[in-house]
């Protein structure tokens, strides 16, 4: 062994080109790589896994360009047999080498196979809030589905999907919710985000104001630039109704004279209340 290793060392000086050789002999050409004269070739054939996240699949090798072939997975100890068995999927890098050393790298990709929705069934349900009328928009829809595989996420009138089940701020109307699976699976159910109906005490004032001011203010004329025939401006307008129709400042609307004790407690009961549609 140290006699070899020694020959070796011998045969190394001796050959090592000494480029800076001032004696201009002739060097012995250097010994000739193998692997120069021959390119190996590696080939493989993947199975993928047989479903998603089975560690089944495989690659199956053959190399050509010398012979005694052995091979390693991913920087692995290197085995003679031309195939890799039991494989998740994955990247893999597989190294094929012949006796002489010479070798050849290539990259596989096994992949899970795609899911079929075929057969599954993705029920959907949603419930939603109201919006209060007159309101910027709070209304929330709730969605829940099952019967494909978690986790879903879900998307309302075909936006972008979102893992949340629960969105906000929608506005009144009719809206369609899509969950999709974690196969991309997908199931539809729409539903309608209302307005919620008018509270008893404004239905009482609006009462009042379309007998008492509507005439005036939206009915022939919109005097003083106000209308009452939309329900959000009585909403909008109720602090100057009180100032105008309870406390008669700076004049008393109606102009004939302040409206009946009752109904002016109608007017501060729903304000007090928070003077809201809803109220
Ligand atoms: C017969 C017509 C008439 C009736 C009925 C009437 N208004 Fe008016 N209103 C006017 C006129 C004219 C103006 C503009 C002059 C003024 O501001 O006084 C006005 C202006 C207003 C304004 C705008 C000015 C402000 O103070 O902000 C409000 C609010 C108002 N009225 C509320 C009412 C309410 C509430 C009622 C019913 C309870 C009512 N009015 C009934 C004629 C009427």
């Amino acid at each position: 062994m140290k006699l070899t290793a020694l020959l070796y060392m011998l045969i190394i000086v001796l050959f090592l080109p000494t480029s800076c050789s001032k004696t201009g002999g002739i060097l012995p050409p250097p010994p000739p790589d193998p692997c120069s004269l021959i390119s190996v070739n590696l080939n493989g054939v993947v199975v993928n896994p047989s479903v998603s996240g089975a560690s089944d699949g495989s690659i199956t090798l053959s190399a050509s360009g010398g012979s005694g072939f052995t091979f390693n997975i991913n920087g692995g100890a290197f085995q003679s047999y031309h195939k890799f068995n039991n494989l998740p999927a994955g990247n893999y890098t597989v190294m094929a080498r012949n006796s002489d050393g010479c070798s050849s790298v290539v990259a596989f990709l096994l992949s899970n196979p795609t899911p079929s929705c075929t057969g599954v069934n993705i029920t959907v349900s949603a419930t939603a809030t109201n919006n209060v009328f007159c309101e910027s928009s709070t209304a929330t829809i709730t969605v829940s589905a099952s019967g494909g595989t978690a986790p879903y996420t879900y998307n309302l009138n075909g936006g972008a999907y979102q893992a949340a089940n629960v969105f906000t701020n929608i506005a009144t109307g009719s809206y369609m919710i899509t969950a999709k699976d974690a196969n991309g699976c997908i199931g539809n159910a729409s539903t309608t985000v209302n307005n919620g109906t008018a509270g008893p005490l404004f239905t009482q004032v609006r009462t009042l104001v379309r007998n008492n001011c509507l005439y005036c203010h939206g009915g022939v004329f919109s005097s003083g630039g106000v209308s009452y025939s939309d329900d959000c401006n009585i909403v909008s307008g109720k602090l100057r109704i009180q100032a105008r129709a309870v406390d008669g400042n700076p004049s008393p609307m109606p102009q004939s004279g302040l409206l009946p004790a009752a109904d002016r407690q109608k007017i501060i009961d729903w304000i007090n209340a928070g003077g809201r549609y809803s109220d």
